[in-house]
């Protein structure tokens, strides 16, 4: 934003954990200085929650790890969790608030359709009454450990992060080997996002997972990594 002169950028557009791309989770003061840049130079922060929003790093929102307040939140994936096709945009106040004397010019043939609308509100009360956001935030712990178990029995270097149910296991291997992982793991039915290009192996089991049965994955997974990269001497 410096670089292009205060008042000229509309909004900036953070996930709070990125996923495909990774699962880097952002340092402390990350989220806090993208919002004092964002208020200095008069740009809205949006959350682009799709991926992180309803639980998945632990909390409702991914962005509440950083105590920040965005000024608007996407979300999608886990508001009807896949059951029914539907995405939300969240407004703070101080936008929804321009819309009262202001018309919003839009509308989609499927807006605020009942029945996705429906799934949602299903899928809200399932969270509630499964605690699924605190098992993410107690079994995140548990993912990070087995990982880095993972890292400690292949033979190459392997770097482990990640939030809640949202982590990364980022060997360093050549294609090949990312090739055999992906062999590998399709012969165990392990079904995960492996990326070899970018050299990450993407965690984000169903919320409603159980300890017995992640450890039981990632164990898996740590099988297959073996026979792809090698095993640890
Ligand atoms: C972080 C993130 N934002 C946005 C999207 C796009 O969401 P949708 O397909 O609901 O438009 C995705 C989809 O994978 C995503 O992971």
């Amino acid at each position: 934003m410096a670089l292009d002169g205060a008042r000229t950028t509309a909004a900036v557009f953070l996930e709070a954990v990125p996923g495909a791309n990774g699962a880097y989770v952002p340092p402390p003061d990350y989220w806090p200085t993208v919002r004092a840049a964002c208020d200095a130079d008069g740009a809205l922060l949006v959350a682009d929650e799709v991926l992180t929003g309803f639980g998945r790093t632990g909390t409702p929102f991914g962005f509440q790890h950083w105590g920040v307040t965005p000024d608007m939140i996407t979300v999608a994936k886990g508001l009807a969790s896949g059951y029914a096709t539907i995405g939300a945009v969240i407004v703070h106040e101080r936008v929804a608030s321009y819309f009262d004397a202001n018309i919003l010019a839009c509308g989609l043939t499927y807006y605020a359709h009942p029945t996705a609308c429906a799934a949602a509100l299903e899928t809200m009360k399932l969270y509630e009454d499964e605690q699924l956001y605190a098992n993410a935030a107690r079994l995140g712990p548990v993912l990070l450990r087995e990982l880095d178990a993972v890292a400690a029995r292949i033979a190459v270097p392997a770097y482990v992060r990640g939030l809640g149910l949202l982590a990364a296991i980022a060997p360093e291997a050549p294609l090949d080997r990312w090739k055999q992982l992906g062999t590998e793991l399709a012969e165990r039915r392990l079904s995960l996002h492996v990326d070899g290009k970018r050299g990450t192996a993407i965690f984000a089991p169903p919320l409603c997972i159980t300890e017995e049965e992640l450890v039981r994955g990632v164990r898996a997974f740590g099988d297959a990594a073996v026979a792809a990269f090698g095993g640890a001497a």
